[in-house]
């Protein structure tokens, strides 16, 4: 309350007319409408009830006191008429300022208090997985739910894991096809070996060494994650890619549970009408080994194209190259105290990319690590 000018008289407020009368309780009103406004608690609200309606010092009473009764015979009627207009509008104001702060409407409260709803939220994009850990989790759904478990192992290897211990000694020609990236640091490479250079891993196979070193038979393990190569990248080659190792040991593994698992593992993630198939191949901790092919899944394995020309894919062979597998070489039993005689196993090592393009139609590897966002968009 600022407005002072009830305390006083009209006469000494210089008034005389009625129209000067109306527009003295005009401003009344705007001072207790401003008054009632800033009341935001039943505290502030029982202050406001008091300035204003107080019986002794009121402004109501003051404006009766000071206006009302001491106005020349001509102003009193529109005083008094003014008097209760005013009354009435300040009540029924008064009133619903009450309810409002008993309710608890917002209205009421402090304008720092209020949620303004119309402002903006804070926005949070959310990103979606690369299509290589969806298809790691796809491919990791299907051997766990049948009884292989999850298992990892370091980027960065020592020669014995990565070579050694895979039957892969250091003159042997395979090395030629696996060419990596060294680490200068000279650690002792392992159980009987002379110190060499740390290397990024160019398979996940070490894993198998490093799971069995760790736990008796039997073992059912898929291995996921990336490996590295000496290769000049294209749109088949990059020089770190992804793979998923698999092996399984214990006392009584045959051929058949081998072929079976991969045979189960190809419907699961291609779907049931593809057909597999294996041929001879060659690695140094397998015996015998394998390549799996896959019926192709472009032609249906006709080797033809839906256009009458020859599959561009199978190259109108009918199968596509899948992945290199066999049963575990009695050879590297020795290298982590396993019994040889009484365990049989297989192993298998499929390239993850590459299960990933057949799948979901892409033909350039390089398209995983490129980050861009309109080919990530596509696999939300
Ligand atoms: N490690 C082999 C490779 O990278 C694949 C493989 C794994 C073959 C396990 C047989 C058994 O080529």
């Amino acid at each position: 309350m600022s407005h002072h000018s009830h305390e006083t008289t009209l006469a000494a407020l210089g008034v005389t007319e009625p129209g000067q009368v109306a527009l003295l309780f005009a401003q009344l009103l705007a001072q207790a409408n401003a008054d009632l406004e800033a009341a935001h608690s039943a505290d502030t609200f029982e202050k406001f009830r008091v300035d204003w309606f107080g019986r002794k010092s009121g402004v109501l009473t003051l404006v009766g006191d000071n206006w009302l009764k001491p106005a020349s015979q001509e102003l009193k009627p529109a005083v008094g008429q003014e008097l209760n207009k005013f009354k009435a509008q300040l009540e029924a104001r008064m009133e619903a300022r009450r309810a409002a702060i008993e309710s608890g409407a917002p209205e009421a409260s402090g304008a720092k208090d209020r949620v303004d709803l119309s402002l903006p939220g804070v926005r949070r994009p959310v990103g979606s997985r690369h299509l290589i850990r969806q298809v790691f989790e796809e491919i990791e759904d299907i051997f766990v739910s049948i009884g292989f478990s999850v298992v990892e192992g370091p980027e960065i290897e020592t020669p014995y894991y990565n070579f050694e211990a895979l039957n892969i000694p250091e003159y042997h020609p395979v090395r030629d096809d696996m060419d990596t990236f060294y680490v200068e640091a000279a650690v002792s490479s392992g159980p009987g070996t002379p110190a060499g250079s740390l290397l990024l891993r160019t398979h996940t196979s070490p894993v198998q060494i490093r799971t069995m070193e760790r736990q008796e038979p039997p073992v059912r393990v898929i291995v996921p994650g990336k490996v590295y190569r000496r290769d000049n990248p294209d749109a088949t080659h990059s020089f770190m890619f992804h793979q998923i190792e698999g092996l399984a040991v214990d006392t009584d593994i045959t051929f058949c549970d081998f072929t079976g698992t991969i045979q189960y593992f190809v419907k699961q993630y291609f779907g049931p009408s593809v057909e597999t198939r294996f041929r001879p191949s060659y690695f140094p901790f397998t015996e015998p080994s394998v390549e799996f092919d896959v019926s192709c899944i472009f032609c249906g394995g006709t080797g033809v194209a839906a256009n009458g020309a020859t599959c561009g894919k199978c190259k109108g062979s009918c199968w596509i190259e899948l992945f290199g597998a066999g049963m575990v070489d009695p050879a590297v039993y020795g290298f982590v105290n396993y019994d040889a005689k009484k365990l049989s196993g297989f192993a298998f090592g499929m390239g993850m990319d590459r299960l990933a393009m057949l799948k979901y139609g892409i033909d350039d590897i390089q398209a995983f690590f490129q980050n861009d966002v309109r080919f990530l968009r596509q696999f939300p």
